[in-house]
């Protein structure tokens, strides 16, 4: 079986930011891509647009550079694609907070091609950008415009946000990207549910003992400590990717894979997340230990921001009350590892009394890396002697299950042709944005008011002790951060 590929409609795609580290690392990469799949129209434009001054020749360099930098294997790359993919760019010099520049993009956009604007600058210039737009025209009805995390940095500002691209833009024209959403796996989350009719009925507090989402990474924040130091791991994380990965796990079937009907439940579930209390959160932050802490990569040598988080999360609805979902991550943890962990209630009555403490199955969703699914279960173990039981997982690699497809295709491929399609599905809506940061905003201002630093934790391990004794005192246990 080979990956079907629908061809997109031609389209016209504006970067702002477009010689910046996103669109070099990711965005660009991601076309390049797309084009060699076939998706991509070979007349397909894209415009870069940034303050310094360029000629296109000297952006298509600075793009085939990234492209052996970020593809590195010759093989993935053949140079008549390049050629082809160099030939579709092209570049403006523009401040966007200027006058300068903005005729010159006009003269570069067809009126027939799908028109999309990718804000892949800082957010302090998206109101700017987006008016500036409406004012010049260069926005037409069905346009759309893409901005990306951080989507505010608390409620007000998320809100400040959502008004100043409404202000130009109607919520079908804006595309805000969470890029776990494009995650195969992610998607694969609502496949397994909705698709199979063997999970739904048991997917509740009357049969689901707990969830648990681990999102670990093994990096610190060298290189990135300005930013960090702003946001912390429950802006960074929490209020984005690990909510968007709580709300799929947690929301109702909705009507239809369609936009509104999959944002209008996972919205449901954000409203009714319970307030979190100090009690049921933990905060962590790596220290020095045989290499720089975070506090080595951040200006303010007091800092309290926090590069580890786990919370006990409670739903209060009909499907969940009672079930909790603990989430946890963090930077400088023993490996890289993301999962969701749905851990079945034990048997009602167990028939096999002299089999002490067991535990009840298991269904792990691994994101990353080792994308796949293992459902542990419990089995007789082979042989004479009576009844013995053990557990065993029934495994299964999407590289191994799926290794016909082809790679795995990076989130941003998925989440560029979906602009280009038209398709929000993958994409939160404002209100969805909202919500999240009137849940998170809570939790933060419980820790300003404790003023208690975060609990520090050596790197390489799997976070602070605190964070274990938040599933003890329920009598449950982390699963492993494992390499
Ligand atoms: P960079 O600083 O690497 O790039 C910023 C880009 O914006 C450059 O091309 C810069 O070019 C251009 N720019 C800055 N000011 C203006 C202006 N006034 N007018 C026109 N162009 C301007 O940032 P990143 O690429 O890392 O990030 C961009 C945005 O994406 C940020 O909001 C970031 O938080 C977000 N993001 C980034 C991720 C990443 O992996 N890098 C991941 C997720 C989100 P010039 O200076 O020449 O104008
Ligand atoms: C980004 C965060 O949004 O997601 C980073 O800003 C984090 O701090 C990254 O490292 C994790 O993404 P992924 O795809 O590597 O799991």
């Amino acid at each position: 079986m080979v990956a079907r590929t629908i061809p997109v409609e031609t389209f016209d795609l504006v970067i702002f930011g477009g010689t910046g580290d996103l669109a070099r690392r990711k965005i660009l990469p991601s076309l390049f891509r797309r084009m060699r799949e076939g998706q991509m129209p070979t007349d397909a434009r894209i415009i870069a647009c940034a303050r310094g001054k360029m000629s296109r020749k000297a952006f298509q360099q600075m793009i085939r550079e990234a492209l052996e930098e970020f593809i590195p294997n010759d093989t993935d790359r053949p140079e008549d694609l390049v050629g082809t993919f160099l030939k579709a760019l092209d570049f403006v010099t523009l401040d966007v907070m200027g006058t300068q520049g903005w005729d010159d993009l006009a003269g570069k956009l067809r009126d027939d091609a799908i028109r999309a604007f990718y804000l892949s600058v800082g957010p302090g210039l998206f109101g700017a950008i987006a008016s500036k737009l409406s004012e010049t025209g260069l926005a037409t009805p069905e346009s759309r415009i893409v901005v990306e995390k951080p989507l505010g940095h608390d409620y007000t500002s998320a809100c400040e946000l959502n008004r100043q691209l409404s202000a130009s833009f109607d919520e079908h024209q804006i595309y805000r990207i969470d890029h776990y959403l494009g995650k195969e796996t992610v998607q694969n989350l609502m496949a397994l549910r909705f698709a199979n009719a063997l999970f739904e009925p048991l997917w509740n507090a009357q049969h689901i003992d707990h969830v648990q989402i681990t999102v670990a990474e093994s990096i610190g924040v060298e290189g990135r400590g300005g930013y960090y130091d702003k946001s912390g791991a429950m802006r960074d994380m929490v209020q984005n990717h690990i909510m968007q990965l709580l709300c799929l796990t947690a929301m109702e079937p909705p009507a239809r894979f369609e936009p509104d009907a999959v944002r209008d439940e996972k919205l449901k579930v954000i409203r009714a997340l319970d307030p979190v209390t100090s009690e049921e959160t933990v905060r962590g932050q790596y220290r020095a230990n045989g290499e720089g802490g975070y506090l080595d990569h951040v200006e303010n040598p007091d800092s309290r921001t926090e590069s580890y988080v786990a919370l006990k999360v409670q739903i209060s609805n009909w499907r969940w009350a009672g079930t909790p979902f603990y989430v946890r991550t963090g930077k400088k943890l023993r490996s890289r590892m993301s999962e969701i962990a749905v851990i079945f209630k034990e048997v009602p009555h167990s028939i096999f009394p002299e089999v002490s403490q067991r535990k009840g199955n298991a269904l792990i969703i691994r994101l990353q890396p080792d994308e796949g699914i293992t459902l542990r279960m419990t089995i007789k173990d082979p042989g004479p002697g009576g009844m013995r039981l053990r557990e065993v997982p029934l495994d299964m690699s999407f590289a191994d299950a799926l290794a016909d497809a082809g790679a795995v295709p990076d989130a941003y491929e998925r989440l560029v042709m979906d602009v280009i399609r038209g398709n929000q599905t993958l994409f939160m809506r404002g209100d969805e944005v909202e919500a999240a940061w009137a849940w998170t905003d809570a939790i933060l201002a419980t820790w300003d008011d404790s003023g208690d630093r975060p609990h520090p934790y050596d790197p390489g391990g799997s976070g602070p002790e605190d964070a274990l004794a938040l599933l003890h005192r329920d009598g449950r246990r982390w699963r492993e951060v494992e390499t």
